[in-house]
């Protein structure tokens, strides 16, 4: 028997809060060498990238595969959302497929909570910050939200190239979240802030890097090929660059892959993986002028710790549908 659960059913369970827990957890098996995390395998088709992302983690006994697809064109074409995708959780002790369960939204929560963790971690703390949002897509809605859970936040300005996105946006978070978000006229206005949240799907950069502030955190999400960027060579040369990992970022992210090309950072340049700061093996931010960058690709153990978190929750709640294969 296997426990099918749906959109809704995973809607009804997960919780930021949760979910920064969990995948917190995943990092620091990570660093432990206890996350078993091959590179995830790319197929692109002539309209999108399917991605195969198979964890394991140990400790928290979750072991899953998730099948993800970026296909850009999605919403004008057949209103679908851009990133879509399925994750099947087996039970580490038979190998045993237990759940099949969407992965559209554990995708965007898992990605919000995991920089929700770095926000955390990194952000300047002890007082109300700001926060600009580059993008105002699905990945955009939940990145504000784990923000929110990590630091106070009272104001919010969503910058997109399309402004009915930046408008719908601000409406539906702003009144989810209880804070007040304003639409910025230009990407330079958003950069008036002290938290940014990159999550875009523009694959060149979104602002001028000699621009961000002294003292801000920058969560990039968007971009995770290795000749897409969002981020300029500027700011990542400004930047205490963290990355969820060392693997993925070298191999994945164009945001430090073109700067290194460039010769204009070296490979030293990489300061820490997220798990390196949670455990303390290498410290944070060390002052409140320091800009820290959480370079985030995406890694199959916060989808893999996401959905036992999902299962577990599931069974104690009884939602969702047991099935025969
Ligand atoms: N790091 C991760 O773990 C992770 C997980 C899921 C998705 N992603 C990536 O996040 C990105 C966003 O995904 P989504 O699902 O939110 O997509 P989406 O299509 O829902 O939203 C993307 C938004 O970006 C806007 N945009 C594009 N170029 C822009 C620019 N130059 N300036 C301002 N806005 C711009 C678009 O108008 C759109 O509203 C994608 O690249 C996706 O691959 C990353």
């Amino acid at each position: 028997m296997a426990l099918v659960l749906t959109r809704q059913d995973v809607i009804q369970v997960l919780s930021m809060k949760d979910c920064m827990v969990a995948v917190e957890n995943a990092f620091v098996e990570l660093v432990k060498g206890t996350a078993d995390l091959p590179l995830r395998i790319p197929i692109k088709s002539p309209d999108g990238l399917s991605l195969y992302m198979p964890a394991y983690l140990r400790e928290m006994k979750a072991l899953a595969c998730k099948v993800v697809a970026v296909y850009k064109d999605n919403p004008s074409r057949f209103n679908l959302p851009t990133t879509i995708g399925k994750v099947l959780l087996q039970n580490p002790e038979t190998g045993e497929v237990i759940c099949i369960m969407d992965g559209g939204y554990l995708t965007a929560v898992r990605t919000g909570a995991a920089s929700g963790v770095a926000t955390k971690y990194l952000a300047i703390d002890g007082r109300e910050l700001t926060v600009g949002v580059f993008g105002a897509g699905v990945q955009a809605q939940t990145q504000l939200w784990a923000v929110t859970e990590a630091r106070k936040v009272k104001h919010a300005l969503v910058f997109d190239k399309d402004e009915s996105a930046s408008r719908k946006f601000a409406d539906t978070m702003g009144a989810k979240l209880g804070i007040d978000i304003g639409i910025a006229k230009s990407a330079e206005e958003a950069l008036e802030t002290e938290i940014i949240i990159t999550a875009t799907s523009s694959p060149t950069p979104l602002f001028n890097g000699s621009l961000v502030k002294p003292g801000t955190h920058i969560n990039g999400i968007g971009s995770h090929t290795p000749n897409a960027r969002e981020l300029d060579t500027e700011i990542i040369k400004r930047s205490k660059f963290i990355g969820d990992s060392r693997d993925a970022c070298f191999k994945e992210a164009g945001d430090i892959m073109i700067p290194l090309q460039e010769g204009a950072i070296t490979e030293t340049h990489f300061y820490a993986e997220l798990g390196e700061i949670i455990t303390k093996k290498l410290p944070g931010r060390l002052s409140d002028d320091e800009i820290t960058l959480f370079k985030s690709n995406g890694l199959a153990i916060q989808d893999a710790a996401t959905a036992k978190l999902v299962y577990d929750k599931a069974l104690e709640m009884g939602v969702g549908r047991e099935i025969d294969l």
